[in-house]
C-alpha cells in the first residue's frame, strides 16, 4: 500500500512539474470562458507604448519574437550546419491534362555528422500564365502521392519511416479533397507540397529519423527549456522550400504564400512569422498553439496539447498547462508579427476543439499592429456568419462543416490573394 501511495505521489509530483495533463478539463461553454486580460501587442515589456512602425520593428517585434521562441516553439538555431542539395528527379510539362508543368525535386539534407535525410517536393506550375507566378507552399499529411490521382507522383520518402503510424492507408489520391490543385492552377497560382514527415516524423520515437538526426546531441525527450521541437523543425523546413522556390525562374519570389492545416497551420504561422519571404500566411483550422487565443481556454488547451504532443513545443511551454493566465503573451501577438505582410485565418463551424471564436478574436486583436502600418485589420469584434469571408489586409472566414480543408477554403484563399495582387 505504502508503495502505491509513494508511486502515486511521485507520479503526481512529476506531472505537476512537467505541467502537461492529458486530463486537463476541456471547456466548450462560452459562459465558462475565464475573464482574461490580453497583453497589448503595442506595449513593450518595459512599459513603453509603441507608436510607430519603426519602433515596432526595432524594439517590440524582436522582443515578442524572442518570447515565442523562448517559451512556446523553441528557438530556431541560427546555424544548423545542414547543407541542402536539390535534384529535379521528374518533370512533366503536360500534367493535369496540360494545365500544369509538374516538377518533383529531391532535397538531400546533410548534417555536419555526415548523416543525411531526403525529402521530396511536388510542384505544379500553371502553363497558362506568362511570366513568374505566385506560389502556395503547403505541407501534406500523408505523402505527395495522396494529394492527387496523377500516376506519376512519386510516393514521399517518409512512407517507409512512418509505417508504424498506419501509412498503409496512405494510398494515391486519398487526401485529394484537400488539394484544389486545378482551381489554384486555373487561377494562375503554382502549388508546392511536401510531406511533413519527410522533414521530421511526427512522433517522439520516430523524430530521430528526420532532421533531428542531423543535429548532434538533439534528444527530444531531454531538451533545454527553450530548445525547438517538431513545429519549429517543420517551420525551418518551410523556409528550406522557400530557398528552393525563390531560385526557380517561373516563381515570383515576391508572392510566396505559406498555407497549413491544423498542426501544419500552427507550423505555417510560426514559419511565416520568422521568414519574411512569405508574403501571406494562411492558417486553416490551426487552433491551440496556432491562431486561437490560449487565454480563452476553450476547446483544446495547453495542458492537453503539451501532454498529447510533447514533441511539438519547447519544454518551457509546459509551464502554462492549466495556467494559461500566466502566459506573458497570447497568439494574437504571434499573428501580429506577420504584419505588414498578410495573415489569413480560417475556421470551421463544427471545429470547437480549435475554438473558432478564439481564432477570430486573435486576428482581430492583431489589428492595432496592422494599423501602425496604415493597413486594415478586422473592423469588428463580432465574428462573421458562416460563408461571409472578410477580406481586408488580413482575411478571415468560417465555413460550415468539420475540421478539414475544402475547395471552399481554397476558393476563399485565392479570392483573398487575388484581392491583394491582381
Ligand atoms: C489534434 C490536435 C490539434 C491539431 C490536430 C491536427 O486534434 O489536438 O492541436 O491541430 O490534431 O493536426 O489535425
Amino acid at each position: 500500500m505504502k508503495h502505491i501511495e509513494t508511486f502515486l505521489l511521485a507520479l503526481f509530483v512529476s506531472t505537476a512539474i512537467m505541467g502537461q495533463n492529458k486530463n486537463a478539463p476541456v471547456n466548450y461553454d462560452e459562459s465558462q470562458v475565464p475573464n482574461f486580460e490580453l497583453p497589448d501587442p503595442l506595449k513593450a515589456n518595459d512599459g513603453q507604448i509603441i507608436e510607430t512602425a519603426k519602433l515596432w520593428e526595432k524594439k517590440r517585434r524582436p522582443e515578442l519574437l524572442r518570447m515565442f521562441g523562448e517559451l512556446e516553439y523553441g528557438v530556431t538555431p541560427r546555424q544548423t550546419g545542414i547543407k541542402v542539395k536539390h535534384e529535379v528527379v521528374a518533370t512533366n510539362p503536360n500534367a493535369m491534362g496540360g494545365l500544369a508543368t509538374q516538377k518533383q525535386v529531391r532535397f538531400t539534407f546533410t548534417g555536419k555528422n555526415g548523416k543525411s535525410v531526403q525529402a521530396l517536393l511536388l510542384l505544379y506550375i500553371p502553363n497558362n500564365m506568362k511570366g513568374r507566378v505566385p506560389v502556395i507552399v503547403s505541407y501534406n499529411f500523408h505523402g505527395n502521392q495522396t494529394t492527387t490521382m496523377q500516376e506519376d507522383v512519386i510516393p514521399s520518402p517518409s512512407k517507409e519511416i512512418v509505417k508504424s503510424l498506419g501509412s498503409e492507408a496512405w494510398v494515391r489520391g486519398e487526401q485529394m479533397s484537400r488539394w484544389s490543385y486545378e482551381m489554384a492552377l486555373q487561377r494562375g497560382y503554382a502549388v508546392a507540397t511536401m510531406n511533413y514527415h519527410d522533414i521530421c516524423p511526427d512522433s517522439p520515437e520516430l523524430m530521430v529519423q528526420g532532421i533531428p538526426s542531423l543535429l548532434s546531441g538533439y534528444d527530444v525527450r531531454n531538451r533545454k527549456e527553450n530548445e525547438w521541437g517538431a513545429i519549429g523543425i517543420w517551420a525551418w523546413g518551410y523556409s528550406r522550400i522557400a530557398d528552393y522556390l525563390e531560385k526557380d525562374k517561373q516563381i515570383d519570389k515576391g508572392r510566396m504564400v505559406v498555407l497549413g492545416h491544423s498542426r501544419l497551420g500552427k507550423t505555417a504561422v510560426w514559419a511565416g512569422v520568422q521568414d519574411k519571404r512569405f508574403k501571406a500566411v494562411i492558417s486553416n483550422d490551426s487552433g491551440c498553439g496556432g491562431a486561437a487565443l490560449s487565454k480563452r481556454v476553450f476547446g483544446e488547451n495547453v495542458g492537453r496539447i503539451t501532454a498529447n504532443f510533447p514533441h511539438w513545443f519547447c519544454p518551457a511551454f509546459n509551464r502554462y498547462s492549466e495556467n494559461e493566465s500566466s502566459l506573458p503573451f497570447d497568439q494574437h501577438e504571434l499573428l501580429s508579427l506577420i504584419a505588414p505582410r498578410h495573415a489569413y485565418v480560417a475556421s470551421a463551424e463544427d471545429d470547437s476543439w480549435a475554438d473558432p471564436r478564439g481564432e477570430y478574436l486573435s486576428l482581430y486583436y492583431a489589428g492595432p499592429v496592422y494599423r501602425l502600418y496604415g493597413m486594415r485589420g478586422l473592423p469588428s469584434k463580432e465574428q462573421p456568419a458562416i460563408h461571409q469571408p472578410q477580406h481586408y489586409d488580413v482575411g478571415y472566414h468560417i465555413r460550415a462543416g468539420k475540421h478539414d480543408v475544402t475547395p471552399y477554403d481554397w476558393q476563399c484563399y485565392l479570392d483573398f490573394l487575388d484581392s491583394l495582387w491582381h
